[in-house]
């Protein structure tokens, strides 16, 4: 039997393309939402034996983890024989120490949550900086992908003469790769977090890059304080407007409008986020890795 992918509500264009790429069916599950903001999750395909892919990226977590609960229920209800969930964008791992006093460490109980569920799950670049694995809180079995071949490519076809920036140390394990892959000089600058929409950037030195175009590469972008102050210090420093790269397009608020009107020079995201500044695709390498993981997982 072929497996069969069901998707979230904002999730159709990727889990299409997903199914495009191997042979598997298209799920049909309705979520309704009552007026009170209750949902009503009806699952109308047959999922009895089947191995089930649920595809569910996980910005704006809150407002979606309980339908995705109930749609994974169900489906075990019904008789799925394993359910795998893709999640290109994963939520809640910025959230990994106590930064004050009385927080609560959330990633590790989201991932808890998580794991009582789903059986497996698959997603792109989480966000593991004091982690080095899901595996320290997710007790399913993980797969992480990396988008950073892709965005090597992208910049190769697109931006002569490059020189990537990251913006703060942890942005380091995707630069370096990502320049690495495209050829190109790198830089690594210091942040500071001072508040949800405060950041301080040290000054990128450029003296021997000023001929070329600066390419920021960051895993999240979510306020875009921390590329809008770093295209501020390029601005005045280098002659080619900044180009903005970020795996996952999380844009809170007014973030993807400031960040146009900063003076960045093009805005890139990969595809794990439904958005208009979406350049590189990912579902070939969300579709390989499903493909192998329903294999690996068979035997
Ligand atoms: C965290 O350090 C991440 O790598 C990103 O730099 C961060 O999430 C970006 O956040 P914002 O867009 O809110 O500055």
């Amino acid at each position: 039997m072929k497996p069969i992918i069901f998707s979230l509500p904002g999730n159709e264009n990727i889990a299409n393309s997903i199914a495009e790429k191997f042979d598997a069916q298209i799920g049909e599950a309705v979520i309704h939402q009552f007026p009170d903001e209750e949902s009503c999750v009806k699952i109308v395909s047959d999922v009895k034996l089947r191995d089930v892919i649920v595809v569910c990226t996980l910005h704006h977590p809150d407002s979606k983890l309980l339908s995705l609960y109930f749609l994974c229920r169900g489906l075990k209800e019904f008789g799925a024989n394993s359910i795998l969930l893709v999640s290109p964008y994963l939520g809640y791992m910025r959230q990994d120490k106590r930064f004050n006093p009385g927080e609560v460490i959330t990633s590790e109980y989201f991932a808890k949550f998580i794991s009582t569920f789903v059986d497996s799950l698959i997603t792109i670049d989480p966000h593991l900086h004091r982690r080095l694995s899901l595996d320290e809180i997710y007790s399913i079995p993980s797969k992480v992908l990396h988008a950073s071949e892709l965005i090597s490519k992208w910049i190769k076809e697109n931006i002569k003469k490059p020189i990537i920036i990251g913006p703060d140390s942890e942005s380091e394990q995707w630069v370096s790769e990502v320049a690495k892959r495209a050829g190109a000089p790198f830089e690594v600058l210091q942040k500071i977090r001072l508040g949800d929409h405060d950041v301080k950037i040290s000054v990128p030195n450029m003296k021997n890059y000023i001929d070329h175009t600066p390419v920021l590469v960051d895993d999240i972008i979510s306020t875009a304080r921390t590329m809008i102050e770093t295209v501020g210090h390029l601005k005045n420093t280098i002659m080619n407007a900044p180009v903005c790269i970020g795996v996952h397009a999380v844009f809170a608020g007014n973030a993807y409008q400031d960040l146009c009107l900063s003076g960045a020079g093009q805005i890139v995201t990969c595809n794990t986020i439904e958005h208009i500044s979406n350049k590189i695709d990912v579902s070939e390498l969300l579709a390989k890795n499903i493909q192998s993981t329903l294999i690996e997982n068979k035997n």
